[in-house]
């Protein structure tokens, strides 16, 4: 294998996966991808291997098995249980650079309370909260008494997408706040934190971080509501677009002086080793930026519109990360707009069921069919997961992205499949 080429293990199994297993196949510097334990549509950038990314003994002996020089971590929770520092620790697993942050970095999601103090230590502009854990109950619940409406509760922990609660009334706030406390997200909800709430429009902006110097990504918006217009529960995601029309470079400007600079320095000051995706949530108020939340990893669904508009290669890019070497790189970007369109299983946020066969992919024209919640069953592909295709088109504009988009989603079938048809709507009339 010559010597800048890499053999690389991606971690996951959602839309995210496969669009970087799909960016990652394109490059002539990957010699081979393994996707653990991946989706049908991983399946065909690469090969799928029965792991679980949570089991590190079991990664680290199929890393030194198959020769694997880069190990791509996909979803967070690998990454908040430190597998980064796993492979650190294990001598001979050491020299294999893993793409996500140490286990302290990764407590930037791994901890709303933690990430709030971070915040507040570098001066990044986030809502104003208090925190509070089953000790201090009572001084929490008479906190709540005299907090404005509406009010935001936090699991600190991870909660699988679930810990973020919107309060309309006080007397919501304090059932949620017991009940929190009282192990609803088991041990994530031990400490809550109680927020301040922000009313402005949300997007999410990416970097990727070698710990020294940090390399921004396409930005993109998320719609994370089930129903039209904005209603209903909280999903992972129904749909995304890219570039976001409202994030213009006087935008730009104050994101990466008031936020990413400050926290890529507040990492590099605190010692905290960082080679990977920073996921900052944000949203505008009054023309301003500020901090919703950090993640560790890349967004679901964004990333199926930010690497198709990523340009450069994703092997260099991975590896000068890996090397500290991100400085030399520059981000070239692909000026059309990118849309995508979740197709989701019915019933879904709440129970869905699984195995549903799918068809129709073979008919899709203009659109690239991302999978998340699939799998190969014989011949057929079936539904395995609430959120199922991530049907995403480029365009020169947004209507014109999302009419291949939707065009494409109405072609591919499945027992009570649902997906919004306003995605990015809201955009085009601004
Ligand atoms: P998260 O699970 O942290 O992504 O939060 C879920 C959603 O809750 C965010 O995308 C926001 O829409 C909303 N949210 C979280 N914190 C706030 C806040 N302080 N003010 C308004 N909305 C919030
Ligand atoms: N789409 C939001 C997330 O990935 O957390």
């Amino acid at each position: 294998m010559p010597a800048n080429e890499h053999r690389i293990l991606l971690l996951g199994s959602g839309g995210r996966e496969h669009a970087i297993a799909w960016k990652l196949s394109k490059s002539k510097r990957c010699a081979q991808l393994y996707i653990a334990p991946g989706n049908a549509g991983t399946a065909t950038c690469g090969e799928n291997v029965p792991l679980n990314p949570l089991d590190f003994e079991s990664v680290g002996r199929f890393c030194l098995d198959n020769r694997i020089t880069m190990v791509v971590v996909g979803p967070e929770e690998p990454l908040v249980r430190g597998i980064w520092d796993y492979f650190q620790e294990e001598g001979m697993l050491k020299h294999i650079p893993v793409i996500g942050p140490s286990k302290a970095g990764a407590v930037l999601e791994g901890s709303k309370a933690w990430s709030k103090k971070f915040m507040h230590r570098h001066n990044i502009p986030t809502a104003g909260y208090r925190e509070f854990t089953g000790e201090t109950i009572a001084e929490g619940l008479e906190y709540l008494k005299n907090h404005s409406l509406p009010i935001v509760l936090k699991a600190d922990g991870l909660a699988a997408g679930k810990g973020v609660v919107i309060c309309s009334s006080h007397t919501e706030a304090e059932r949620e706040m017991q009940e929190m406390l009282g192990g609803k997200f088991g041990s994530a909800g031990h400490r809550v934190v109680v927020e301040e709430f922000l009313s402005g429009i949300e997007f999410s902006v990416f970097v990727l971080t070698d710990g020294r110097t940090y390399k921004i990504l396409p930005e993109a918006k998320d719609y994370k509501r089930i129903g039209e217009g904005d209603t209903g529960p909280n999903t992972g995601g129904m749909g995304a677009v890219s570039p976001v029309p409202f994030v213009d470079d006087v935008m730009w400007q104050k994101v990466e002086e008031r936020i990413i600079q400050p926290t890529v320095k507040g990492l590099q000051k605190e010692k905290i080793p960082y080679k990977g995706f920073i996921f900052f949530g944000l949203i505008k108020v009054s023309g301003e930026p500020f901090v919703i939340e950090y993640n560790c990893r890349m967004g679901d669904p964004e990333t199926e519109v930010v690497m198709p508009r990523l340009k450069n290669d994703l092997v260099t890019l991975f590896d000068n990360c890996a090397k500290g070497t991100l400085g030399r790189v520059k981000i070239s970007t692909d000026k059309r707009t990118a849309t995508t369109i979740f197709l989701v299983s019915g019933g879904y946020p709440g129970d869905y069921a699984k195995g549903k066969t799918i068809t129709g992919l073979d008919q899709v024209k203009g659109s690239i069919a991302f999978h998340a919640g699939t799998v190969e069953k014989g011949e057929k592909v079936v539904t395995n997961g609430g959120r199922v295709i991530a049907m995403t088109s480029y365009g020169k504009d947004i209507p014109a992205a999302l009419r291949k988009s939707k065009r494409n989603a109405g072609l591919v079938k499945f027992e009570g499949k649902y997906y919004r048809k306003d995605i990015g709507k809201d955009l085009t009339a601004l």
